[in-house]
């Protein structure tokens, strides 16, 4: 399979954020961004494998600042790193207020795609063509959230709860929880 370039792909979604979009603080729901990331990601996955792709896990959505009714959002979406059929699109998220010019980064995700054919079955997609020093660390960096994912994965397969409760139940004193009456651990 041909190799494609990260440059093939990379697409921009630019959306303004209209009253309709608000949250009961007049702000701009985060569920409506993590609507727009999904188009972004599909957009971008789908371009690069040639197929039609689904979502399968999300990793980094933390909203550091708030989104205004009236700001043009625009996310940045590129293909980060490719498996075999799976792929991951990093997504750059700024909020502008056309008034001031003003521009504020309020996240970035990253969005774990597999391609499927035409009858639903993952399928394999080009691998990616890396043109400059930023595609080279982004690859890379998925690389490792892969690895880290396995690993976060694997601790939560193999903790068995009675374990888990066992070693760690004392630290509850720390936190902000009270224990019901008569709870039998
Ligand atoms: C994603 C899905 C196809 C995986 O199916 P599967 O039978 O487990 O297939 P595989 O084990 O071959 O995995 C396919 C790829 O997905 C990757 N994958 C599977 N689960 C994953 C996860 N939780 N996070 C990241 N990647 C994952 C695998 O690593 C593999 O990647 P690779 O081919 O690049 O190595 C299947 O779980 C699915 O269809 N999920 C529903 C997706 C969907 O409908 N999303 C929209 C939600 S409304």
């Amino acid at each position: 399979m041909t190799a494609k370039p990260v440059s093939h792909s990379r697409t921009t979604l630019t959306e303004l954020m209209i009253p309709a979009y608000a949250n009961f603080g007049g702000r701009v729901h985060g569920g409506i961004l993590l609507s727009l990331m999904d188009k972004v990601a599909y957009a971008c996955a789908a371009k690069h494998a040639g197929q039609y792709c689904v979502t399968v896990s999300v990793d980094g959505v933390n909203f550091r600042q708030p989104v205004e009714v009236g700001e043009l959002v625009s996310l940045m979406a590129s293909v980060n790193y490719v498996g075999r059929t799976s792929l991951v699109v990093g997504i750059k998220v700024v909020a502008e207020n056309v008034k001031t010019g003003s521009v504020k980064h309020t996240n970035t995700s990253y969005f774990t795609m597999v391609a499927k054919d035409d009858h639903e079955k993952p399928t394999e997609v080009p691998p990616l063509l890396l043109e400059t020093s930023d595609d080279i660390r982004r690859f890379l960096e998925a690389m490792k959230r892969k690895e880290l994912r396995v690993l976060n994965a694997e601790y939560f397969h193999n903790a068995k709860t009675q374990m888990l409760i066992d070693e760690s139940v004392d630290k509850l004193v720390n936190e902000r929880c009270e224990l019901a009456d008569g709870l039998e651990l």
